[in-house]
This record gives structure tokens, C-alpha cells and sequence, in this order.
């Protein structure tokens, strides 16, 4: 028997296309993890609702990010991958929590208080108790590790807060989730206005999607910010050329980097070429995947099995928790 692996679990939201930041930022983290962890990686769809309570798009959405993140290389053979709402046992455990939950902590998360300022005529429940459904997620399965971004740290920390009242009053059931990454830091892409990271929210143009056609790809590398290059040789980078190496060092040959160094570093680099030879190098990168996330798209009984796998394997790890936590919490009449 092998030993038994740690597990992990993650949440991706499934409003949004995937862009290259994501890719790098997260989804490679998620494939690299599935050889040594047992994964579960669910698609949010019930936290949707507490900022997108209209679904008319919601199942084209569920179906693209589960398309998008097989393509990336997720396998639903090894991970369990599933949508949140397929599994009941959650919304059971949520209820349990909100009873531990205190409503003074809840107000004062970042991400509730920037919720209230973007929509004032919604500030639902189920926003200000997105953390403890979140916590749902992720002790459901008593996993140890979540791999996440910066943005969600102060999630995590309340969940650790969560199971440290519950194993306090009612005995130890859940370890501590804790955030983690696989290997070194995780890669910041760079946005192509010189300014940030890629990111959904900030300029579209300076962002590459996964699905963006090649002629896209092309347009967008072309526009991004250069001068007229380094006036003395081996000259410190403006920010925004740096970025474009950065970029470079994601899709490129060592070759083809090196070359552009040299050229910066004697004061003969071509800008044009350089992102002419940046776009075809970001197109070989990302129509392969783009291909793969239309075909299995468009595949629906492929996803609905998928879907099924997923949700069995989630249902499995759930019940046997939600045993233990009825148990711990005194819910056995007979
Ligand atoms: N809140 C996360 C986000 O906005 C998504 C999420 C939902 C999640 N449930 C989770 C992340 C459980 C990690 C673990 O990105």
C-alpha cells in the first residue's frame, strides 16, 4: 500500500475566463500537486450566488472553467474535480459553522467590507458568511493544505479560527487548513501596460486569456509599452521592458532570452522584434490549450462525466467527515 497521501483542496471561482496570470499564478500549481497529494478541486459555483445571483450563464461558466483547467493539464482521473453544488454535505457543515461563526468577525473581513462597497443593494447573507462556507469547502474533506493566492490568507486564517472553536468545543475532528504553494514562490505575470500584474478587473488589453484567438495574442503583445531603447550599454531596465523579458522567461527558448539580453545589453535590441518574436512564442503557447478547451467544451457528455466522477469521489470524502462531525456535535438520538 502506498502511505497515505496529504491532502489538498482549492476553490476556483467560475466567473472570469482564465488568463495567463492564472495559469501561472495557480492552475500549474493545481497539476503539479495532483502526483503527490490527494486533490480536490472544486468549482464555487454556491459562492457565485452571493455576488452573481443571475444564472442565466452560469453552467456556460462552470463548463468553461472545468474545460479551461483540464486543458491546463488537471486530470480528472487523478483529482477529484467537482462542482460545489453537487455536494449537499456541504451546506449541511455550513450551517453547523455559522453557528460558530460571530458576526463582528464576519463584518470585519476585507473582502465582505469591499463586497458592501460594490454592491450596496446586495449585501446578502451569504456574503457576509462567504468564509464559513468556504471553511465548508475545505474541512469537509479535513484537508491540511489550500493552495491560494495573497488575496485569500485572511480567509484561511479564519478558517483555522473556525476549527479551533469546533475542535475546542466539541473534540478534535478537523486539522488546521493551512496556505500553501508547491516548490518556490509563485510566478507573478506581469501585465503587458507596464503597470501591475494580468488580472480580469485591470485594462483587458494588457491581459492574455487563454482563449484569446492567435491575431489577439499578436494585437495585444504588439501594443505593449516600449521606447526607443537603452542609450549606454548595460543599462538598468525601465519596469515595463523588464516585464516583457518576465515575460519571455514563461514561453521562451534560454536562446531566444539570451539573445534579446545581449541586444538590451549592447544597445541594439529591436523592440518590434521582440515582441514579434514574444507573440508567436505566447501563441505557441496558448493555442495548444485553447484548442483543447473548445474541444472539450463543446464535448458535454464528456464534462457530465466528469462532473460525476468528481462529485463521487467529493461525496465519499464528505460523508465520511460529516459522520464524524454529527457524532462529535452530539447529533446521535439512537
Ligand atoms: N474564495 C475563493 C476565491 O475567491 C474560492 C474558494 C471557494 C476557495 N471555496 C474555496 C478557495 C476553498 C480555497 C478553498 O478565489
Amino acid at each position: 500500500m502506498n502511505k497515505k497521501k496529504e491532502l489538498v483542496m482549492s476553490g476556483i471561482r467560475p466567473t472570469g475566463f482564465l488568463h495567463l496570470g492564472n495559469y501561472f499564478g495557480a492552475v500549474r500549481n493545481y497539476v503539479r500537486m495532483q502526483e503527490e497529494y490527494e486533490c480536490y478541486f472544486m468549482v464555487a459555483d454556491l459562492h457565485s450566488l452571493t455576488t452573481h445571483p443571475d444564472t442565466k450563464e452560469l453552467k456556460t461558466n462552470v463548463h468553461r472553467v472545468l474545460s479551461e483547467n483540464i486543458a491546463c493539464g488537471l486530470d480528472p482521473d487523478k483529482v477529484a474535480l467537482y462542482c460545489q453544488s453537487h455536494i449537499y454535505e456541504t451546506s449541511e457543515l455550513y450551517l453547523y459553522l455559522n453557528m460558530l461563526a460571530y458576526q463582528g468577525e464576519l463584518e470585519k473581513t476585507t473582502t465582505f467590507k469591499d463586497k458592501v462597497r460594490q454592491q450596496p443593494d446586495n449585501v446578502n447573507a451569504g456574503l457576509l458568511t462567504y468564509p464559513v462556507l468556504q471553511t465548508a469547502d475545505i474541512i469537509l474533506h479535513r484537508a491540511k493544505y489550500v493552495p491560494v493566492g495573497k488575496d485569500q490568507e485572511q480567509h484561511l486564517e479564519m478558517a483555522r479560527n473556525f476549527v479551533k472553536r469546533f475542535n475546542y468545543r466539541y473534540g478534535e475532528v478537523f486539522p488546521e487548513p493551512i496556505a500553501f504553494n508547491f516548490g518556490e514562490e509563485l510566478i507573478k505575470v506581469p501585465s503587458l501596460d507596464g503597470a501591475g500584474k494580468m488580472s480580469k478587473s485591470e485594462n483587458q488589453y494588457a491581459t492574455l486569456y487563454l482563449s484569446d484567438d492567435d491575431d489577439l495574442i499578436r494585437k495585444k503583445v504588439m501594443k505593449a509599452k516600449t521606447d526607443s531603447g537603452p542609450a549606454e550599454k548595460n543599462s538598468q531596465k525601465p519596469d515595463y521592458i523588464e516585464n516583457i523579458f518576465l515575460l519571455m522567461k514563461l514561453v521562451s527558448t534560454s536562446d531566444t532570452i539570451n539573445k534579446f539580453e545581449d541586444d538590451f545589453n549592447n544597445c541594439t535590441i529591436r523592440y518590434g522584434d521582440m515582441k514579434k518574436q514574444l507573440a508567436e512564442d505566447m501563441v505557441q503557447f496558448i493555442a495548444p490549450i485553447r484548442q483543447k478547451a473548445d474541444a472539450i467544451r463543446n464535448d458535454e457528455k464528456y464534462l457530465k462525466e466528469v462532473m460525476e466522477k468528481g462529485a463521487e469521489k467529493a461525496r465519499k470524502s464528505a460523508r465520511a467527515t460529516m459522520e464524524l462531525v454529527r457524532e462529535a456535535i452530539g447529533l446521535n438520538y439512537y
